[in-house]
């Protein structure tokens, strides 16, 4: 395929046979955050990983229809928050699958702040709090691309994972 070739000319993959063939690559499921106070807005997700170490930078792919995509266009800054397999229901809640919206989804768990004052999980096994460096926008999905200015991070707790469909957790082996 030639560089001058234009995407409608590729073989086309259905979003079904995509969605199938994904579902397999296994995530680590984090919260999406943005906000303070009664403008708080998260999300859960697993289009979430680490851009480079130097400088301390993570991506993120967020739905233009999810609440917090505005918020952290707006405020320029969001955290990314690593659940543990205590976070399920914190997980759902966040997905939106008990039909909560808005800022009440915060009103369960500790949130507290770090350098930014966006709200990060107390109890995640790790917190970035992150400052909006890059857009990239696509038909669906901003990527939002944060420099990392502040971290909080536990010792030990089993991070949850999402995986052809299910939560689930790490089963190491030897390499
Ligand atoms: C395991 C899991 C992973 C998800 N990953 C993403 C993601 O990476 N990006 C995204 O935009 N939505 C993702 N979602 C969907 C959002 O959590 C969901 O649409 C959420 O309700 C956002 O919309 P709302 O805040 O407006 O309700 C994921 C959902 C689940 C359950």
């Amino acid at each position: 395929v030639s560089d001058t070739t234009s995407p409608l000319e590729l073989p086309h993959v259905a979003p079904d046979e995509f969605r199938a063939a994904i579902r397999h690559l296994a995530g680590g499921v984090v919260i999406i955050a943005s906000g303070s106070g009664a403008d708080r807005r998260g999300l859960t997700a697993t289009a979430a990983c680490s851009l480079s170490t130097d400088p301390p930078s993570i991506l993120v792919c967020v739905n233009r229809t999810a609440e917090a995509h505005d918020v952290i266009t707006q405020t320029r800054s969001f955290s990314v928050n690593v659940l543990t397999s205590d976070h399920v229901e914190l997980a759902n809640k966040f997905a939106g699958r008990d039909g909560s919206k808005g800022a009440i989804r915060f009103a369960q768990e500790l949130w507290s702040t770090l350098a930014t004052g966006t709200p990060v999980l107390a109890d995640a096994i790790s917190a970035f709090d992150c400052s909006l460096f890059e857009t990239c926008e696509t038909k669906t999905h901003t990527v939002f691309i944060g420099r990392v200015v502040g971290v909080a991070a536990r010792s030990v707790a089993t991070p949850l994972l999402y995986h052809n469909g299910r939560y689930g957790v790490v089963a190491h082996v030897e390499g």
